[in-house]
């Protein structure tokens, strides 16, 4: 679904060169939940970019579907992603001009015959918990709000694969548990899952966990030694939502 081979990525700083990445090797198979985590500066939002299309490897291959995308046009890569990729961003930026539900709504403009909808734009802001800000601008959010948000126009084309940068970083532990239940239920619907955390609670959601340092990557036994969740998924979800976003 998505492959790494020998993935590297070296930024110049001044007269030295930081190995963000370091020969990573990843292969992500469909209906997967890959967790990855490290320590800051450890180079996971960088292996995300790439594995992503939006940051060119200095080295190694990627593929999506088979298709290395370093042979791809910048249109090709566009289209690929619009299909294939929903992308949550650690720093995620939305239109400040439009309201929630036009951000949430935005991707479908590159993709036109996608499954986005305005019904299932409105689902997913309920599902993110914001369905009385659909119509509030962007500036008059909290940061746990936009993150939503994005979580939610990530997901309007209802894309094969979700990568997510710390979609959780902001959130209260109840909403992220709620978002985390999200994103479990749309994995056992087939969604493939490529999610970077700092909140090692969160582990046993993923299939198969990876710690990430100094560009290194290693794959991590299951499970984790000493780590536990400190608490249950949350159960006061409405039921009735996995029902209404199958109906979509
Ligand atoms: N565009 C860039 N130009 C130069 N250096 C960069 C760039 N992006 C990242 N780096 C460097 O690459 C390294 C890895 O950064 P990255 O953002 O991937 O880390 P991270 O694991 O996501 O950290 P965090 O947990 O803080 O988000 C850092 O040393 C960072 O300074
Ligand atoms: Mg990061």
């Amino acid at each position: 679904m998505i492959e790494g081979i020998g993935v590297t990525k070296v930024f110049r700083h001044g007269r030295s060169d930081v190995v963000a990445v370091d020969d990573v090797h990843l292969n992500v198979i469909p209906g997967e939940f890959v967790l990855i985590y490290g320590r800051s500066g450890s180079g996971k939002s960088t292996l995300l970019g790439m594995l992503g299309g939006l940051i060119n490897p200095t080295s190694g291959v990627i593929r999506v579907n088979g298709l290395d995308i370093g042979n791809l046009s910048d249109a090709m890569i566009s289209e690929v992603r619009a299909k294939e990729i929903g992308f949550v961003f650690q720093f995620s930026g939305h239109i400040p001009t439009v309201t929630v539900l036009e951000n949430v709504m935005l991707p479908m403009l590159f993709y036109r015959d996608g499954p986005g909808s305005l019904s299932r734009a409105v689902e997913l802001i309920r599902r993110v918990g914001l369905s009385d800000r659909a119509d509030a601008y962007p500036c008059t959010l909290s940061s746990g709000e936009m993150k939503r948000v994005a979580i939610a126009r990530a997901l309007i084309n209802s894309p094969p694969i979700l990568i997510a940068d710390e979609p959780t970083g902001d959130l209260d532990i109840d909403t992220e548990y709620e978002i985390m239940q999200l994103f479990q239920q749309l994995n056992s619907e087939g969604m493939t899952f490529v999610m970077v955390t700092h909140n090692l609670d969160l582990v046993p959601f993923g299939t198969r966990t990876y710690r990430m340092d100094r560009g290194k990557m290693m794959e991590i036994p299951r499970p984790l030694p000493g780590v536990t969740m400190t608490k249950e998924p949350n159960t006061h979800l409405d039921h009735d939502a996995g029902t209404a976003m199958n109906e979509l």
